[in-house]
């Protein structure tokens, strides 16, 4: 049976940060739909277009753009076990999508909750890779060469909607269209709750456990 991992959370949780670790441990592809929109970006493709002006807004992109592009990354085969979600649903019209896509699918969606005095501080201070995605922290997980990712070698840079205004403007949205989907998955009794706000690894340990079904 497909075994689908789901991360929930604001904008700067440390979905991107732990998913990378989670996705070994669990042997799930780690699929964001940010990094795929910012590949796509990159690319200069016809979808990347499209979803820069919202993204730079710290607006979602519309729906059907967000729902057609996640769909066809699922449909390869490295996910056909399953795969980890960061950054989808993020509206509760995406979870029902996802539901019917997934039919009898085994699914557990964490939500990873942080402050949004803490959000704002990781976000303006975050750095990161052009080449791998990777991110560091200025403070809290700097680069042992400064401007260079520790992972690849890669350049590292500050995010358009890293500034503070779009990331103010980041979690009205979240608070607005996202925080409703918790309730989607809270209902079919499939949520956890893991505390954000601790050092990397203990958050790592948490979600570990939440994600094998140990704690609720
Ligand atoms: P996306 O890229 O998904 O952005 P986001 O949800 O706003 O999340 P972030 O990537 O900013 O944060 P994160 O939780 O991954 O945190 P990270 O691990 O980097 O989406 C961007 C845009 O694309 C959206 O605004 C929208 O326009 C569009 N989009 C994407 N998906 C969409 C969808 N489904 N529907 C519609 N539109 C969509 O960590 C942040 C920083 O904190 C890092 O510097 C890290 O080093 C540091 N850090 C991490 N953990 C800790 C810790 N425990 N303690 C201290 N620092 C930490
Ligand atoms: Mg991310
Ligand atoms: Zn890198």
């Amino acid at each position: 049976m497909q075994s689908v991992l789901i991360l929930l959370g604001p904008p700067g949780a440390g979905k991107g940060t732990q998913a990378v670790r989670l996705s070994g441990a669990l042997s799930l592809p780690h699929v964001s739909t940010g990094d795929l929109f910012r590949e796509n970006l990159k690319l200069g493709t016809a979808l990347g277009e499209k979803a820069r002006g919202f993204m730079d807004a710290g607006r979602l992109v519309p729906d059907e753009l967000v729902i057609d592009m996640l769909f066809d990354r699922v449909g390869r085969a490295d996910c056909r076990g399953g795969f980890l979600l960061d950054g989808f649903p993020r509206t509760v019209a995406q979870a029902t999508a996802l539901d019917a896509r997934l039919g009898g699918a085994q699914v557990r969606a964490i939500n990873l909750a942080v402050e949004d005095a803490a959000v704002v501080e990781r976000l303006t201070g975050r750095h990161t890779c052009r080449g791998c995605g990777n991110v560091h922290h200025e403070r809290f997980s700097p680069p042992a060469k400064a401007g260079v990712c520790d992972r690849c070698g890669g350049a590292l840079y500050q995010r358009p909607d890293d500034s503070r205004d779009v990331v103010e403007k980041r979690l009205a949205v979240y608070r607005e269209q996202t925080k409703p989907v918790e309730a989607h998955y809270r209902s079919r009794g499939v949520l956890s709750e893991v505390d954000g706000a601790r050092k990397p690894d203990d958050v790592y340990t948490a979600l570990l456990r939440a994600a094998r079904g140990e704690v609720r």
